[in-house]
């Protein structure tokens, strides 16, 4: 059964962007600087102006906040303008979202992530206590950049499917060109977690990586409804988000963001809740890491 007026093909089902040849595509792909270039010239812009504002007498946090106003607008045109260039292939239209989409922050993600320890070992730590097998259907809420969504492609197998939605196209068009580079089998589209383009119950498990914390309590409650909408029964989701700080650098930087309403919920440990409300049953804090994110499964009730 799929949602009145919704597309009903399952991933598996349909062909979302498909280039007849990807590796060709690859080819004909405009390229990106290297996105570890792109942070590396941002911490030093941060840095120089950081000194020239120093040695004009100002303090060292003074000085640090000046800088990050000079120097994240700059970043931001020119993610823009590189978000402007022409795709080899068309991505479509932006659907609405009330949940904050980064898009600015696409070109730098996957290094910034990296530069945080969200690296691969992350990643593979993140599908295995997800289960992943092969031959599963898996979907990837609030993909970014589809990092874990391609990684996810290879652990499933041509006989799986991979697929990963986002709403923001500056991060699904990174997700796209990688994929046409290195072709792992993962599909992507735009796409948001208000109104997932696929039918009831089309997939085995539905990971769900640093999303809820972007999106306003009442989305991350409906949000997880929908979730459970696409997974079959008996299907398994996997939350990785903030939770409640444990040690004292977590308390600290917890005690920043609090300050946030949307990550409010989170840090202060009302996961579990939400997945019960949404219907969710057999909840488990699988692992934490650094003392502030955990790892959250769940399964849809058979
Ligand atoms: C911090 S990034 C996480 C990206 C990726 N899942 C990861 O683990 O690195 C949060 C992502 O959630 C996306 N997002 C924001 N609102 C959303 C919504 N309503 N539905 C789905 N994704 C959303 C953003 O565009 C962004 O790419």
């Amino acid at each position: 059964m799929t949602k009145p007026g919704q597309d009903t093909a399952a991933p598996s089902a349909r062909p979302l962007r498909d280039p007849a040849d990807p590796r060709a595509l690859a080819r004909r792909r405009t390229r990106w600087p290297p996105a570890w270039r792109a942070g590396l010239c941002l911490a030093l812009g941060v840095a120089v102006a950081t000194a020239a504002i120093l040695l004009a007498g100002l303090s060292l946090w003074t000085a640090v906040l000046i800088a990050l106003l000079l120097v994240c607008p700059a970043t931001m045109v020119w993610a823009y303008v590189m978000g402007m260039r022409p795709l080899p292939f068309p991505l479509g239209a932006a659907p609405e979202t009330r949940g904050v989409t980064l898009g600015w922050l696409a070109p730098y993600y996957d290094d910034l992530c990296w530069a945080f320890g969200i690296g691969r070992s992350f990643r593979d730590r993140t599908l295995a206590i997800a289960g992943l097998r092969r031959g599963e259907r898996v979907l990837d809420v609030g993909c970014g950049t589809g990092v874990l969504t391609r990684r996810a492609a290879a652990v499933v197998g041509p006989g799986g499917s991979a697929y990963g939605i986002d709403p923001a196209p500056d991060m699904i068009r990174i997700a796209l060109l990688s994929e046409a580079a290195e072709v792992s089998g993962a599909r992507f589209e735009l796409a948001a977690v208000e109104n997932i383009p696929i039918g009831q119950g089309s997939v085995d498990v539905v990971l769900v990586s640093f999303v809820l914390h972007c999106l306003p309590e009442d989305l991350k409650r409906s949000g997880l409804g929908e979730i459970r909408r696409v997974l079959r029964p008996g299907g398994r989701v996997l939350v990785v988000d903030l939770d409640r700080p444990q040690g004292a650098l977590a308390r600290l930087l917890a005690r920043l963001a609090l300050r946030h309403a949307y990550m409010a919920e989170h840090l202060q440990g009302h996961m579990p809740d939400l997945l019960r409300e949404a219907g969710f049953v057999r909840i488990a804090r699988a692992e934490t890491w650094r003392g502030l994110v955990a790892f959250w499964t769940a399964e849809n009730p058979v």
